[in-house]
């Protein structure tokens, strides 16, 4: 089959070249070079689950090839697999199975990397060839941390909030509001038709720019990506009016309290007043019980003080 390609090859070079049939040109370059390919350029898996990055050889001639693996992360190799041995972090979660296809047993979240597979095969002609693998190794989102306001004023501000940071590719958001999921346009269903919100569902914020009284209820947050979900508990949100009636109402209510105990401690001072001249009056005229003690208002500090009686 070479040889009558090679013959081919010879008689004309411009037609003959682009017609040549394609086994002559995978076996021509198959006996003097090492190619490899792979089934999955760009595997990905759940965490603790069991992955493969395939790397096959396609054509070698060499017997015992030399294969190794690196893991590129930030542009930076190291060994995974040299002179036959599984090192690093991977060393008791890989093995490789034949001819050059790594098999991660129980991925983590860190095996997120491109890995390299490099084979040398110093009989062939061309006796190196190698192929980027791109693993990604998704992580379930946790249990996200939510804010809602416990209470808001009608036609104000609110804010709700849903933050999660495990998860891998980044968590998406939805809101739900008493177990019903949130549209992320409020006019796409009737129930929500007059509510102000904007739902961002990259990250997580649900906010309302003037709410009303519909938008009360119970709100909880999903968080939610290709490995996986998790949400909060509910949470109230009550609103509550600001009626400007019931605040001027209110104010004067307090006014006039304000007012009646203002005169009432008026009142009660000036009776006080004028009573404590009366008693030390009395005390001046009758001594009580005779004790010999008499108690007098001293003018400079407005207090009772023991004074001894010169009545006795
Ligand atoms: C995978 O690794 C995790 C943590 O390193 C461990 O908890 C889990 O049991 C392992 N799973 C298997 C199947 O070995
Ligand atoms: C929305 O507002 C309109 C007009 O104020 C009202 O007729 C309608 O009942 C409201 N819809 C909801 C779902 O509250």
């Amino acid at each position: 089959m070479l040889l009558i390609c090679t013959a081919v090859l010879h008689r004309d070079h411009s037609d003959f070249l682009c017609c040549l049939p394609a086994c002559c040109v995978a076996g021509y370059f198959s006996v003097l070079a090492v190619v490899l390919k792979t089934s999955e350029e760009s595997p990905s898996t759940d965490e603790f689950n069991r992955v493969e990055l395939s790397c096959l050889i396609e054509s070698i001639s060499t017997i015992n090839p030399r294969i190794e693996w690196k893991k590129i992360t930030n542009n930076k190799p190291s060994y995974v697999y040299f002179d036959r041995r599984i090192s690093g972090d991977l060393e008791n979660r890989a093995v490789i199975r034949e001819p050059a296809t790594l098999v991660i047993t129980n991925a983590t979240r860190s095996d997120t990397a491109k890995y390299r597979c490099e084979v040398t095969a110093a009989d062939d002609n061309k006796s190196f060839d190698e192929i980027v693998i791109d693993l990604v190794v998704r992580v379930k989102p946790v249990v996200p941390k939510c804010s809602v306001p416990k209470s808001v004023p009608f036609g104000k501000l609110a804010e709700l909030s849903c933050v999660e940071e495990e998860g891998f590719p980044k968590s998406q958001y939805q809101w739900f509001k008493n177990s019903e999921e949130i549209p992320e346009d409020p006019k796409s269903s009737p129930k929500f038709l007059n509510s102000s919100y904007t739902l961002n569902t990259g990250t997580g914020t649900l906010r309302f720019t003037s709410v009303i009284k519909e938008d009360a209820g119970e709100y909880y947050c999903r968080a939610k990506n290709d490995a996986g979900h998790a949400q909060c508990a509910p949470q109230k949100m009550e609103v509550y009016d600001i009626d400007i009636v019931g605040i001027v109402l209110g104010v004067l209510v307090v006014v006039i309290v304000l007012l009646c105990i203002t005169v009432g401690i008026c009142c009660a001072y000036k009776q006080g007043y004028f009573s404590g001249q009366k008693q030390t009056g009395n005390n001046y005229k009758v001594p009580a019980k005779g004790d010999g003690v008499d108690y007098v208002r001293t003018e400079d500090e407005g207090d009772f003080r023991h004074k001894s009686s010169f009545v006795i």
